[in-house]
Order: structure tokens, then sequence, then C-alpha cells
């Protein structure tokens, strides 16, 4: 009886609660679109057209196609073998030892696509980069190369701009390379092996580097690790986002931190996302929190 009480009012409740969500979401959204810096202006008009699903013709048609590209990894059973150099899962604690060995297994394609970005939070990125207009853009996890196509479509479209992304394990990296080609994709490149022996290259011949997006290594110390790597190559007014800020409690950390960091000059926390803006020509710390 008493729970029968609980999901009634957990039922009713839950409509309203959610209508007041999505409006203090529009606001905030609405208030972030009108804001004075270029940049969060432009990162705030990104937010709300990707909540409205709002597409030109040409946006729509390169996004359908890199859907139809998706549908067909996901639909595939084809095996392969597979280094993982990651965290593992959330409640993984592997060494960082473990980690740069990576973890040797095989998947089959279509579980390894379901871990690429949804539809909606890779035209998130896709609409930042459409107003954002960076030149040189670095993504960390590569996977088979559904995010790094958003983002490189978004530049081709801007007319300017390339993407190089990273990925560890190379029967996964050729993919990502198949992908590019199936796309027609000529301003992404793929870089393949480990982030500790990768990076510091990429970073030397990308600098400065505008936009990165960091969807790789889902461990506290790596996240900060490569955050301050990243620091001498970005260019004044870089943004950089990170995947899956709430996925363990490392992950949560790191975010906490990153946003506390003096270098980073605005913030927004969009739950599953956090997007950090280091541009110097910010003078209020500004840290939003907007539940997508
Ligand atoms: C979540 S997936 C990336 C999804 C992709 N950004 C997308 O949305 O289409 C993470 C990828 O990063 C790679 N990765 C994780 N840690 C790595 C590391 N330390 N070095 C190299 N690759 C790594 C994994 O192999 C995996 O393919």
């Amino acid at each position: 009886m008493i729970n029968a009480l609980k999901r009634l009012l957990k039922g009713g409740l839950n409509q309203p609660l959610q209508f007041l969500r999505r409006h203090k979401v529009r606001n905030a959204l609405a208030q972030l679109a009108s804001h004075q810096h270029p940049q969060l202006k432009a990162v705030g008009i990104a937010l709300q057209e990707s909540l409205s699903g709002e597409l030109s013709a040409q946006e729509r048609k390169v996004i359908s196609l890199i859907e139809n590209r998706r549908s067909f990894l996901l639909g595939s059973d084809k095996v392969i073998p597979v280094v993982d150099y990651g965290a593992g899962s959330p409640s993984s604690s592997r060494t960082r030892e473990e980690m740069e060995k990576g973890v040797r297994s095989t998947a089959k394609v279509a579980k390894i696509t379901r871990a690429s970005k949804s539809q909606f939070w890779a035209t998130v990125l896709f609409k930042i980069i459409r107003n954002l207009e960076p030149q040189s853009c670095i993504e960390l996890g590569s996977c088979v190369g559904i995010s790094a196509s958003y983002q490189a479509s978004a530049l081709n479209i801007n007319g300017k701009g390339a993407v190089v992304t990273l990925e560890g394990s190379p029967e996964i990296a050729n993919i990502a390379k198949e992908t590019f080609v199936n796309l027609g994709i000529k301003n992404a490149s793929v870089v393949t092996g480990p982030f500790h022996e990768t990076l510091t290259n990429v970073f030397e011949i990308s600098k400065p580097i505008d936009f990165f997006f960091n969807d790789g290594h889902h461990d506290h110390d790596a996240v900060i690790r490569y955050f301050n790597q990243a620091m001498p190559y970005l260019s004044e007014t870089a943004v950089i986002v990170f995947d899956d800020i709430s996925w363990s409690p490392g992950m949560r950390k790191a975010w906490a931190e990153i946003k506390a960091d003096e270098r980073v000059s605005a913030s927004i926390d969009l739950r599953k996302i956090g997007i950090a803006f280091v541009t110097k020509s910010l003078s209020t710390k500004e840290r939003l929190v907007i539940p997508l």
C-alpha cells in the first residue's frame, strides 16, 4: 500500500519535475547563447541548436551518411583482435603498468561500435565545431571513427580545419580509416598506438591546438596527465571537451580538478560531457552546470 502510494506520487511528480528541469535548461542555454564572450556564446548557440535539432540541409545530409556507416558497423558480426590501453569498466582497477601494456582480447565490431558517441552527443560536438570554427583539432579515442567523422564533417562545412584522432588498437584504427574513406572524409587522420607513445608527437605537429576532445582513456590520472601535457600546445582560445565526466568516481574527481584549475577560465558541466575554456580573454571564472 505504502509502496503503491510512493509509486503514484513519484509517477505523478515526474512530469512536472521534468517540465521544470527542461525549463531551467532552456533558460540557462538562452543566457549562455547571449553571453558577451564570443566563445561561450558560440557554445550556447551550439547547444540550443543541438537540443532543438536545428540542422541545415547540408548538415542533415552528412549526419545521415555517418549514421548509415554507424548502422552498417552495428550490424557487423566480424570478430577482430583488440588491445585495450584504457581503464576498462567504471569498476575496474587496472594499474598504470597494466594500462600501458594493454589488455588483449577479441571483440565483435558491433560491440566495439557501441562505444561511439550517440547521435545526440556527436551532434553536440558537430555543432560546437560549426560555431567555434577551430582549425587544429585533436581527438583521443577514435574507436571506429564516428565522432571524428562528425568533427571532420563540421570542419569541412566550415571550409577550414582538420582533425587528428588517436587510437591504440590497430584493428580498430583500421576501421576508423575505412570509415573516413567510406564517407569521403579527407580532413581526418588516424594515429595508431597508445596515447603515452603517440601524443607528444601529435601535439608537436598540430600546435597550436584549438579544439581537444578527450574521449579515450577514462582514468583519473591519465585524464589529468593528458590535460597538463596539452597545455603548452593549446592556442590562445582553445576549448577542451571531456567526455564521460560522470562515468566513474575517478572521472568525476578529474573533472572537479580541471574545473578548479586556474588555467581554465570558464567551464560548462553538461553532466555527460564537460567543456573547459582555456582562453585568456575571459576574466570571470564562470563555472556553469547545465544538465542536458
Ligand atoms: C569511448 S571510445 C571512443 C569513441 C569515439 N570517440 C566515438 O565516439 O566515436 C575510446 C577509444 O579509446 C581507445 N583508448 C582508450 N585508452 C587508450 C590509450 N591509453 N591509448 C590509445 N587508445 C586508447 C580505445 O581503444 C577506444 O577505441
